[in-house]
């Protein structure tokens, strides 16, 4: 049972003009408990009747509807002033059979997903349309197939609605999942941002000012996760599942090494290819070795009674890696409030070895909820909020585009 509670502060002014005195009251809404959307809707109702010109002022909240389509998931979200109201996502399991996602598919799966999943979004708000101020989209990176999909359909509907249009970058969107909850970090902060195609650092100056201080020069960090569980014979996408298995493993078990890279920047490339010899050697032999000296059954044997230790000991050296940078990020820029964003921060290893070395070294970590690691619109939606209050919109030209820097 929702209970509405609104509470506003109310200023009361006289002035003198042209011998005539002038009341002016101006409110000001300080706060909307449990349903900000029926709360704010009622407000509109109740103030809609009295003329606002001169001598009324009301701040109303901002009501976005924000759209995810980069790569195979459909999301749509609604936020209302940064708050979260619905969250929905439609995952397309027409790839798994094919081992990663097949672009052409995805696209189609985009246009049969959009509208139920935007239906869906604003009726688990309880927003009509008419009530949406603006609508954002995911403008890049991503699969131009997908982002077309995405941007047409905001597009129309900020066209039909005559509402404007924000533009989103996805990768500035992960990081802002973590202005999500109510506790948010203190800017400045730092963020590793771990996707399936990005392994970034992120310094964060406020929510619309962030560079990108250190990248991986190769694979991502969910594609060193992915690529690990296709060589050993699990579906896509494999880092879940790595995940699950890594529990019961031993991190200690096999060696993986850890690269040497200058700087802030990242590579697992040779993670990926030591791991390839590995079990080609059916573990047999040194991690780099390049010998072909296990059968087909020899290697599914060995993959088979040690799954759980091989994903333990990759998870742990990926993490590794990670922490090892971030840990470099901190001292180098004395910033020590530190986040984590993208899928793979959905990865228990990860959050868990972040909590601990936040202990030692007295950061104050921000973790985003499961919901908000991996693609979403709830994102979009808080990172359009921000982009909302700048006045940061984009003309109905605007183009997705596959690739594009997010450095502001
Ligand atoms: O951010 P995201 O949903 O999509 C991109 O923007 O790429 O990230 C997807 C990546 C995939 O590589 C997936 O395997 C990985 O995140 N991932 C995980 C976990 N959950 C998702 N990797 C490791 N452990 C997890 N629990
Ligand atoms: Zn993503």
């Amino acid at each position: 049972m929702w209970h509405i509670v609104v509470s506003l502060t109310c200023t009361f002014n006289t002035m003198w003009k042209a011998n005539t005195i002038i009341y002016c009251v101006s409110f000001k809404i300080t706060k909307i408990c449990n349903n900000p959307t029926n709360a704010a809707a009622i407000l509109k109702g109740s103030f809609g009747q009295i003329p606002v010109s001169s001598i009324f002022e009301l701040n109303m909240a901002v009501t976005i509807l924000a759209i995810e389509s980069s790569c195979d998931e459909t999301a749509a979200a609604v936020c209302i002033d940064g708050q979260i109201l619905s969250n929905f996502i439609a995952n397309q399991t027409v790839h798994e059979k094919y081992g990663g996602v097949v672009p052409e598919l995805a696209s189609r799966a985009h246009l049969q997903n959009i509208v139920p999943v935007v239906d869906a979004a604003l009726k688990t708000s309880g927003c009509a349309l008419s009530s949406i101020d603006a609508i954002a989209f995911t403008h890049a990176p991503g699969l131009i197939g997908s982002l077309l999909v995405g941007a047409q359909f905001a597009k129309s509907l900020a066209l039909a609605l005559d509402k404007p249009l924000i533009a989103v970058h996805h990768m500035q969107a992960h990081v802002l999942a973590n202005l999500i909850p109510a506790e948010k970090p203190a800017f400045p902060f730092l963020c590793l941002t771990v996707s399936g195609g990005h392994t970034q650092i992120v310094l964060c100056e406020s929510p619309t000012k962030m560079k990108v201080i250190g990248e991986t020069i190769d694979d991502a960090a969910g594609e060193a996760f992915d690529k690990t569980a296709k060589l050993l014979g699990l579906p896509y996408p494999g880092g879940p599942l790595i995940d699950r298995y890594a529990i019961n493993g031993n991190p200690k078990r096999f060696a993986f090494p850890e690269p040497q890279i200058q700087g802030l920047n990242f590579s697992f490339s040779g993670l990926k290819t030591s791991i390839l010899y590995f079990l080609q050697n059916a573990g047999t032999s040194n991690v780099f070795k390049e010998a072909f000296t296990a059968t087909a059954e020899e290697k599914k044997k060995f993959i088979d009674e040690n799954l759980t230790d091989i994903c333990a000991s990759v998870q742990y050296r990926i993490v590794s890696i990670l922490l090892n940078k971030l840990k470099k990020a901190a001292k180098e820029t004395g910033i020590n409030t530190i986040c984590i964003a993208g899928g793979v921060s959905a990865n228990s290893g990860l959050r868990n070895a972040l909590k601990e070395t936040g202990n030692q070294l007295g950061w104050k970590t921000f973790i985003p909820a499961f919901e908000y690691c991996t693609d979403n619109a709830a994102m979009i939606a808080i990172t359009a909020y921000y982009k909302f209050l700048e006045n940061d919109f984009v003309p109905l030209s605007v183009s997705p585009s596959p690739r594009a820097a997010f450095n502001n």
